[in-house]
């Protein structure tokens, strides 16, 4: 860059300039795969966790020298921060974190077990408040951040059988207008990208009729895959998006309109 250029850019554009480095959770199969994967082709330097040893060997493998996997069980508060503070020493920064892991645990509310509320709320909604917590104050000190969490079309239409999940989907709603208004003085962005069916393992384990019902409910005829959340989630990590913050962007072949 000139130093002319530079004179006139702003602290965004300047960063534009430099290699990212992401924080993906849950980056050995399904979407977080994909957008390891793809965010490694594209100049991406990326950590992807895994809560296996063979898992991180998978990200190791498909990300070549780009990037490597770690171990890491979200719900385990403390081990967030280690791996946090493991990349700082490693990398110096987190300029793109993106909350991907999350699990399900289905039942009707009246059946439902305590356990099973629990765990899917400190799984997909309460490591949010340690990720981002960790994440954002050296952010905050370079000015710059992207973060994006992956929700889900059954936070804002619900579902029987998954009130743990839609509960957790939603929350992420809320937790990111709010986290989004605190950052945005220091040039940090906060959005969510919501999916619709997308064909991943979580999809696979649907019956014939399932699929068949749900595939008469999306206007686009057809699953979405795993690269259609990648390319959004990327748009959303660029500089071409440094202006949308707080937003729930829904990729859902037409299923649900906000
Ligand atoms: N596949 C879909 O149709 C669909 C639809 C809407 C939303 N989503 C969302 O997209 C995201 C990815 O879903 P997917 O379909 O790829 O699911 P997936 O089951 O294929 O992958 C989930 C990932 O989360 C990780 N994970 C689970 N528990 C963890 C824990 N305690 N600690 C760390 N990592 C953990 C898994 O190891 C895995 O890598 C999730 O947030 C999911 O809710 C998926």
């Amino acid at each position: 860059m000139s130093k002319s250029l530079f004179k006139f850019c702003t602290s965004d554009e300047y960063n534009n300039e430099k290699k990212k480095i992401a924080l993906i959770t849950g980056a050995n199969k399904g979407i977080g795969y994909n957008i390891a994967k793809y965010f490694s082709r594209n100049g991406i330097t990326v950590i992807g966790t895994s809560t296996s040893l063979q898992g991180v060997k998978k990200i190791n493998k498909t990300l070549k020298n780009v990037g490597h996997g770690v171990i890491l069980n979200i719900n385990q508060t403390k081990k967030i921060k280690k791996t946090i503070n493991y990349i700082y020493k490693k990398y110096g920064i987190i300029d793109i974190l993106i909350n991907n892991a999350s699990i399900h645990s289905d039942n009707l509310l009246l059946k439902m077990l305590p356990k099973e509320w629990d765990n899917v709320i400190k799984t997909n909604l309460s490591s949010l408040f340690y990720l981002c917590k960790y994440v954002i104050c050296n952010m905050m000190k370079q000015r710059y951040g992207r973060i994006i969490t992956i929700s889900s079309i059954i936070g804002t239409t619900g579902n029987i059988g998954q009130i743990n999940y839609s509960t957790t989907k939603s929350g992420i709603i809320g937790f990111n207008k709010t986290l989004a208004l605190e950052v945005a003085p220091f040039g940090i962005t906060a959005n969510v990208v919501s999916p619709g069916v997308i064909d991943t393992g979580m999809t696979k384990k649907l019956n014939s009729e399932q699929k068949k019902n749900f595939l008469s409910k999306i206007p686009l005829k057809r699953f979405g895959k795993a690269q259609d959340i990648s390319n959004v989630v990327f748009f959303l990590s660029s500089h071409q998006a440094s202006y949308i913050t707080g937003q729930t962007i829904h990729v859902n072949g037409g299923m649900y309109f906000n």
